[in-house]
């Protein structure tokens, strides 16, 4: 059966370990091509976008496509849809593999926030130092406010530099490590923290060395949910493309698809 995996994450790469050399899901994955040197997954993977929904689905049916998995970051929103779209005028079906959302703990003081504009807004009232962990596409919006000193985090060097008096940048790609966190923040004298609302463990550290210092994370919420099914394990990914497959017709390869739960 032939599956793509929408991909550029850590649970992407750990469903296509699960996947390689499986004799009866032949997956390939798709990343965007914005990372330099992505950490390539072990199985055939293509780059770049698709042009939109239309290219995704001509894509897909090209391909003879069976199933989709939407392994892609929570706030990756636009392929998402798109993923939802192709998938649904080709009656393709479709899962997102996500990661549950962090929820604050006792301690933590978080101000949850809708957006990035949102999150500059809020800044206003906060400490002097602030550690942006948005990724290197979302920071125009600090533009706004620019007497802040920021730390930006990313794994490529933003293009175009930001648009803020006063940054120090730091390339640097996850898992962080608690101790090490801490002392990035104390290192800094950081006030404050910024960051989306990505759950999984590879950057949730800031967060408990946030809570350990006793500073403010401005959390920005993830975008609504699509329609698709959401399982939060890469093995109970690759279970439902296992079912997928052993149903009548799913290794076909074909586009007719018996309602599998
Ligand atoms: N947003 C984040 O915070 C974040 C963090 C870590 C990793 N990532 C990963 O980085 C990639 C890009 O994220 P984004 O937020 O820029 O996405 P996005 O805004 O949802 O997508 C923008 C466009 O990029 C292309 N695209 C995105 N993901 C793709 C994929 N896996 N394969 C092929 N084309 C893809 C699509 O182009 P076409 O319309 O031309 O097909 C899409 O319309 C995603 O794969 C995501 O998993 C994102």
């Amino acid at each position: 059966m032939k599956v793509l995996i929408l991909g550029g994450t850590t649970e992407a790469t750990a469903l296509a370990r699960r996947l390689a050399g499986n004799p009866r899901i032949a997956a390939t994955v798709s990343l965007a091509g914005r990372t330099a040197n992505p950490v390539l997954p072990p199985l055939p993977t293509r780059i770049g976008g698709f042009g939109g929904v239309d290219g995704l689905a001509a894509w897909l049916a090209e391909q003879g496509v069976a199933a989709v998995v939407d392994a892609t970051h929570p706030f990756a929103a636009r392929i998402s849809a798109n993923a939802v779209a192709a998938c649904g005028r080709l009656g393709v079906p479709l899962l997102v593999l996500g990661r549950a959302p962090w929820t604050a703990q006792p301690g933590d003081r978080w101000i949850a926030v809708p957006d990035m504009a949102a999150a500059a807004a809020a800044l206003r009232g906060l400490g002097e130092r602030v550690f942006l962990t948005v990724g290197r596409q979302e920071l125009a919006p600090f533009a706004a406010v620019p007497e802040k000193h920021y730390l930006i985090r990313t794994v490529d060097p933003p293009d175009p530099m930001p648009a803020l008096p006063r940054f120090t940048l730091l390339l640097d790609r996850g898992p962080f490590a608690p101790d090490a966190e801490l002392a990035l923040l104390e290192e800094h004298r950081i006030d404050a923290v910024v960051s989306k609302n990505s759950g999984g463990t590879a950057t949730r550290a800031k967060l408990d060395a946030a809570r350990r210092r006793g500073i403010p994370v401005v959390m920005v919420d993830r975008p609504p949910p699509g329609p698709a099914p959401v399982v939060h394990d890469p093995a109970a990914a690759a279970a439902w493309l296992e079912r997928r497959e052993a149903a009548p017709g799913g290794g076909a390869g074909g586009h007719a698809h018996p309602p599998v739960p």
